[in-house]
């Protein structure tokens, strides 16, 4: 009898043991915030909170968009902004897809060689700090083209609680506090007195800025053509001018938001809708996706070797190619069909081998891309009735040229320094382009911001982008496939440690301490160079994922301040 049930136990461990190797273990899906209809995910709880507030008052993503964004422009003047300019990604509830450009234009008396002395040599500084820096705002008029076109509200509900917020002002975070405190010798030296925003601000603080309040209140009655002809056009040229910039009253009432047709492109089962230029964000992120394709990142793992060798050899081939290639198309001809096709694609990873890295000097003609700067802001909106929008926008640097209108209430871009001063040469981020994104009068220079919305057979999966310079592409790029390949929920796909590769400098940047140090070792092996130090984020995405319920899942990155509210 003892020997029978022992034989038993033994067939029973045995089947078990077989069981175990048949059963398909899904991993377990760590989710964020969850909720039933409609959420806005921003750099700040404030502003999410506003655009939430709008939805659910009846308006829609549209609505809480130009909230949203207003709201940042209060609580986050870091990037938020009524001074710089964005990109709007929409997927309707019906499945149309479309993209509104309202990035900054060089101003009619900007010149090639504006930033250069007698010598040819690019004068520091002038392309960022400064009056000269500042390129035509866009916000105000892509806030309310997206809205005119598909809002439902009327502007002056819209804006109220942002009057509200700006006159009862909004709290200093920790993260502000250190801002402030780095910027404000800057502060003073541009502006030649102090602004708001160095008064020795401490968390916790409140700031009220009743300067921008009437501003918004001057918006909200008068409509777009007040910041662009009526009074705050002309106190903010006058301002401008004062100060010695080049801007005058005609490029502001020239300037226009433009529709786009966005860039669109399948990956497995996914169709990718994302911005086309005068961003390069669309362009690369198709490009390296196309790229991956083939290659069974899912069997690699997250963050394996092979995954970060297959991603990082496909990065460099697409940030070649933007750095000579992509500008302004209404000012050069992009050879788009050809850069998206997956021929072409296919073709420049042939050489691509997992034993050792391509040199960067054989992979292209090259002009050079260096480091953008960490400054813009990403929000997404998904609302109660099925529509979605990814939308990025951006002062340049940290609070943009800082270059204060006191008396508007808010900073100026210092964008200008997106455009390559010099061809060939590195700007003050690094940033080398070619002709196809030099200055010219009216000229959009070109951006890496990347707004994108993901479909799964046809219907919204994710809406998702990030700040970050030139790291925006691969940021995005990597929580895509975090939940695609890797099976993760929306935040735990945003708090997935990043690595980014941009053709040049030759190395894997990558967050610090957050990898494998076996395959940071292996990588070394290889002949890959990586920097762990340069920063201690790369950054900061914010997405909102449909769960397989029909919920709706946030991911609010905690490297800022973000936060997700919705109902
Ligand atoms: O348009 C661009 O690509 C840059 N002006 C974005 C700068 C940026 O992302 C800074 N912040 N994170």
């Amino acid at each position: 009898m003892r020997k029978i049930l022992f034989m038993l136990s033994i067939i029973i461990v045995f089947l078990s043991c077989k069981e175990e190797k048949n059963v398909v273990k899904t991993k377990e899906i760590q989710r964020g915030y969850i909720t039933d209809k409609a959420m806005v995910v921003s750099a700040r709880q404030e502003a999410s909170k506003i655009g939430a507030d709008i939805m659910a008052k009846g308006g829609n993503a549209f609505d809480a968009m130009m909230a949203t964004e207003m709201a940042l422009a209060v609580s986050y003047p870091y990037a938020g902004n009524l001074g710089g300019g964005g990109f709007l990604v929409y997927r309707l509830a019906d499945g149309q897809v479309g993209a509104l450009d309202y990035r900054e234009k060089a101003p009619l008396a900007a010149s090639k060689d504006m930033y250069l002395d007698e010598d040819g040599n690019v004068i520091p500084n002038k392309s960022t700090v400064g009056p000269l820096a500042i390129g035509v705002p866009g916000t105000v008029a892509g806030i309310f083209e997206a809205q005119k076109r598909f809002g439902k509200l009327d502007v002056k509900t819209i804006l109220q609680p942002v009057i509200d917020l700006a006159n009862n002002g909004f709290i200093v975070t920790k993260n502000q506090e250190n801002r402030f405190k780095n910027y404000d010798s800057l502060f003073t030296a541009v502006n030649g007195k102090k602004i708001l925003f160095n008064q020795d601000l401490k968390q916790n603080d409140r700031i009220l800025n009743f300067a921008l309040a009437e501003t918004l209140t001057r918006i909200a009655n008068n409509g777009r053509d007040e910041f662009y002809k009526g009074e705050t056009a002309k106190k903010l040229v006058q301002f401008l001018q004062e100060k010695g910039s080049i801007i005058t009253l005609e490029d502001l009432e020239k300037y226009e938001a433009k529709w786009r047709k966005p860039i669109q492109f399948q990956y497995d089962d996914l169709t990718i809708t994302s911005m086309s230029p005068p961003s390069s964000g669309g362009v690369c992120l198709n490009q390296i996706m196309t790229m991956v394709e083939d290659f069974d990142l899912k069997s690699y793992g997250h963050n394996s070797l092979k995954a970060i060798q297959v991603l990082v050899e496909a990065e460099k081939r697409a940030y070649a190619d933007r750095s000579y290639y992509l500008g302004d198309p209404d000012f050069v001809d992009i050879p788009l069909e050809t850069l998206t096709s997956s021929v072409y694609l296919n073709e420049r990873m042939t050489d691509f081998t997992f034993k050792a890295p391509t040199p960067v000097d054989s992979i292209s003609h090259g002009n050079i891309i260096g480091y953008e700067s960490d400054e813009t802001t990403h929000y997404s909106i998904v609302d109660q009735f099925g529509n979605a929008i990814a939308v990025t926008t951006t002062l340049n640097g940290g609070y943009g040229s800082k270059v204060y209108a006191d008396d508007l209430g808010f900073f100026l871009n210092n964008e200008m320094d997106d455009f390559s001063s010099k061809p060939g040469e590195p700007n003050y981020y690094g940033l080398i382009g070619a002709e196809a994104n030099s200055i010219a009068p009216e000229k959009r220079m070109l951006s890496s911001m990347t707004p994108t919305i993901v479909e799964k057979e046809g219907e919204l999966l994710m809406t998702v982008g990030t700040p970050g310079g030139s790291t925006i592409i691969t940021s995005v790029l990597q929580t895509i496939l975090n939940v695609h390949e890797f099976e993760m929920g929306m935040q735990e796909a945003v708090n997935a440690p990043r690595f980014h590769n941009q053709w040049l400098p030759d190395e894997i940047r990558i967050e610090p301490n957050a990898f494998d140090k076996n395959i940071i070792k292996q990588l070394i092996a290889k002949g890959y160079k990586i920097n762990e130090s340069r920063s201690p984020i790369i950054g900061i995405v914010d997405g909102i994922l449909v769960t397989d319920d029909g919920k709706l899942e946030g991911g609010a990155d905690k490297r800022g301040d973000d936060a997700a509210v919705g109902f």
